[in-house]
């Protein structure tokens, strides 16, 4: 187990298994699937944890079935002590909060907890949370956390069994994948979760078929592409069929009444028609076509119906059956119990960041004469003493700029001296923001920091004596936490303040520019991250 890069590890979102360690896990659900089958024991007690003390917790404080149940039934194959909490009557009722229900939990010797909720990137804080308490505490392992659907955000084993489902059908073939998401792509995790999922295929066409109001999120989209995938998009499967290209694998998802507005209820008889399938479609699929679902379908709008189940096109079932091996194979790799033999990258993301400098003080040695003030001009009279700021959101609207350094200004905590905002445009046509502040100013590292996740591109000058003394250049920090004054705009989220779990704010650069949060990835631009909004 020494050299077992799966044992103790948790999945929290599907990026927490890099590319190569997915592949393996579907040969091994294969493999399983193929010994069960056969009635080959020898291979299946190779799978099997077969430790009545090792702890598996279900925490499901949303509704599930298939979820839940399969996993109770890996866990009876591993012959595991499987507990449930019955959350309707925890202590979560009085207002205990999350840490510290699992924490309590982890104390009674559980190694791995399920854990299902609307609260978006739960899982995630419950497994950095937990490493603190298990050293606090001298326990000999940390848990780890299973994501079974968080919110609107994801849910990575949904992700594993319809990825393993779709390999069934194209002969475990990595080489490419085209298939068509149909139904609620806002509301829907499983969805979501493809973004990143489906990079296990080298080359992906994705087709999104759901009308404005139940539409990918952007965020979703941009991840899509920045993943190097095909994306197009249909406003109903009626304008699909008409495209002439489709797909013959059709990913259903159901409209999650529970999670929409009154707004679009009022619409909902519009809505799923535009993404619920018709006979009429029939003659009009492709040869070989097969649809999927996670499930459940509701039993009076189902967008699969029912006259499909007898039909080639059923694979939701199997899919469904799937996802009790996906379940025995991710818990037997956490365990340890299998995995050994994997050599290749581990995970996917490299949450480690590096120590970029994003905050660069510019040599003024080298300057023939020092630089005067008095070049920053446009009427604005020179200072002796204190701070400009410029650069500020170049390229902008004029009151764009004008709030955020409105913003800016009170998250540095400098309103209330002496000085002045200015816009100037430059000789290329673009606007930038001035700040000035004559008088006093000492501003510690953390300031900069402060300034850099506010003003990326900016200079800030310092000023002595009619003289810039000092200047740095601030630049997008890869990572920005560790204010007070930081929020993600989910009110999902665990980290958001009406969540009362006290976790802070964290935020990481994306490729493209944005930060992420965290815990429940959503993409905010710089200007969005604090509770000062501007
Ligand atoms: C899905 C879920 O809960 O995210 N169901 C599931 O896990 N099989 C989809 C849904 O509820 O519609």
């Amino acid at each position: 187990m020494s050299n077992n890069v799966f044992f103790g590890r948790s999945l929290t979102v599907i990026e927490d298994l890099s590319i190569d360690e997915r592949r393996y896990f579907f040969n091994k659900v294969a493999q399983l699937k193929k010994a069960i089958a056969e009635g080959d024991e020898k291979t299946l007690d190779s799978f099997r944890i077969n430790d009545p003390d090792f702890g598996i917790y279900e925490v499901f404080l949303e509704d599930s079935t298939r979820t839940k149940e399969s996993f109770r039934n890996a866990a009876k194959f591993h012959h595991a002590k499987v507990s449930e909490l019955m959350c309707s009557s925890s202590s979560i009722n009085k207002g205990e909060s999350y840490a510290d229900t699992f924490n309590m939990l982890s104390g009674y010797s559980n190694r791995i907890f399920i854990v299902r909720s609307k609260v978006e990137g739960l899982c995630r804080y419950l497994d950095e949370e937990s490493r603190a308490y298990t050293e606090r505490n001298h326990l000999p392992v940390k848990p780890a956390f299973i994501n079974a659907g968080d919110g609107k955000h994801e849910h990575p084993t949904q992700e594993l069994l319809d990825e393993f489902t779709f390999l069934e059908d194209n002969g475990m073939d990595f080489s490419s994948l085209h298939v068509a998401l149909v139904g609620d792509l806002y509301h829907g995790r499983t969805v979501h979760s493809k973004a990143d999922g489906l990079k296990v295929f080298d080359k992906v066409k994705v087709d999104l078929i759901a009308p404005p109001e139940l539409a990918m999120p952007d965020s979703y989209v941009e991840k899509m592409n920045e993943n190097g995938f095909e994306v197009r998009s249909f406003s109903s499967i009626e304008d699909y069929l008409d495209s002439g290209d489709i797909a013959t694998m059709w990913y259903f998802t159901r409209p999650q009444l529970e999670r929409m507005g009154e707004r679009i209820l009022q619409k909902q008889d519009e809505l799923r028609k535009s993404i619920t399938f018709r006979r009429e479609f029939m003659g009009r699929l492709k040869e070989g076509t097969r649809f999927y679902h996670p499930l459940p379908r509701h039993k009076e709008h189902p967008t699969i119906p029912t006259f499909l189940d007898n039909t080639p096109l059923n694979g939701w079932e199997r899919q469904a059956i799937n996802g009790m091996y996906c379940r025995i194979v991710l818990l037997g790799l956490i365990a340890g119990r299998i995995g050994d033999d994997y050599s290749g990258p581990v995970r996917g993301v490299d949450r480690t960041i590096t120590d970029e400098e994003y905050i660069v003080q510019v040599d003024l040695s080298k300057k023939k004469a020092p630089a005067k003030v008095k070049n920053y001009s446009e009427g604005v009279h020179p200072i002796d003493n204190g701070i400009v700021i410029d650069h500020i959101c170049r390229g902008d609207r004029p009151g764009q700029i004008r709030s955020h350094m409105r913003l800016i200004s009170s998250v540095l905590g400098i309103d209330d001296g002496r000085g002045g905002e200015w816009i100037s445009r430059g000789s290329d046509g673009q606007y930038k923001g001035i700040i000035f502040r004559p008088g006093e100013y000492r501003l510690e590292r953390k300031d900069l920091k402060r300034l850099a996740a506010l003003a990326p591109d900016c200079t800030l000058n310092i000023i002595k004596d009619g003289e810039v003394k000092e200047k740095y250049r601030t630049h997008m920090p890869p990572r920005i936490y560790n204010f007070d004054d930081l929020c993600c705009t989910n009110e999902a989220c665990v980290s958001h303040p009406s969540q009362g779990e006290g976790v802070p704010s964290m935020f990481i650069r994306t490729a493209d520019g944005h930060y992420a949060c965290a815990y429940c990835g959503r993409f905010h631009s710089y200007k969005e991250i604090w509770t000062h909004r501007s």
